[in-house]
């Protein structure tokens, strides 16, 4: 399958000023983007995932470091002993969506046309999918000793694919 490439590239194909600055974030061993996104954007082929699944810090198991899960209404053992449902927060996970920590490396290609992002919706820009400042701890690549400038040539690179 040949991908046919994002109209935020120049109009002969060729990456932007920006866009390159990009990759060599995304390619910088440093950061780690290219370890589970593997892929050359002169390649129309590559499909910027290496097809196996990681923790990278999305799941919301109600532990240490992840986001817990709101809406008791699913803990059928509060509502027994008469916890009002909506009342607090309980780590109690929702079937089928956080029993796991690992989620499959998705394809960055034609990420310009889609969002939101992550299995559950929940980084709703690009940048959000790589600012690692909050909660995540540089488990989504290692992004948090970049500059705001490096951040968005990030950006513009993905937007590239
Ligand atoms: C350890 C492997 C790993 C590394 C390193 C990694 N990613 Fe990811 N990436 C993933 C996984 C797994 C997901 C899916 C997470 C989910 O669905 O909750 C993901 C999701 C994404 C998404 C959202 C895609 C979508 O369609 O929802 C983007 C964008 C992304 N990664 C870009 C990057 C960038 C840029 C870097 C480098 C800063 C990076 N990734 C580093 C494994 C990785």
């Amino acid at each position: 399958m040949e991908f046919a490439g994002s109209p935020f590239r120049n109009e002969d194909g060729s990456l932007t000023e920006a866009q390159k600055r990009g990759w060599k974030v995304f390619s910088d061993p440093k950061v780690g983007c290219i370890e589970c996104h593997p892929g050359d954007p002169k390649n129309p082929s590559a499909l910027f995932s290496d097809a196996q699944t990681h923790d990278v810090g999305t799941g919301r198991v109600g532990q240490d470091g992840f986001r817990t899960t709101p809406g008791a209404v699913f803990n059928t053992a509060a509502l027994e002993k008469g916890v009002d449902p909506y009342g607090e927060e309980y780590d109690v996970p929702i079937i089928g969506l956080d029993l796991v920590k690992e989620f499959d490396t998705p394809t960055l290609r034609d990420i310009y046309a889609s969002g939101t992002y992550f299995h559950d919706g929940s980084a709703e820009t690009l940048m959000a999918t790589i600012d690692n400042t909050a909660t995540t701890k540089d488990m989504h690549g290692i992004t948090s000793h970049l500059s705001n400038q490096e951040l968005q040539d990030l950006v513009e690179f993905m937007k590239a694919l």
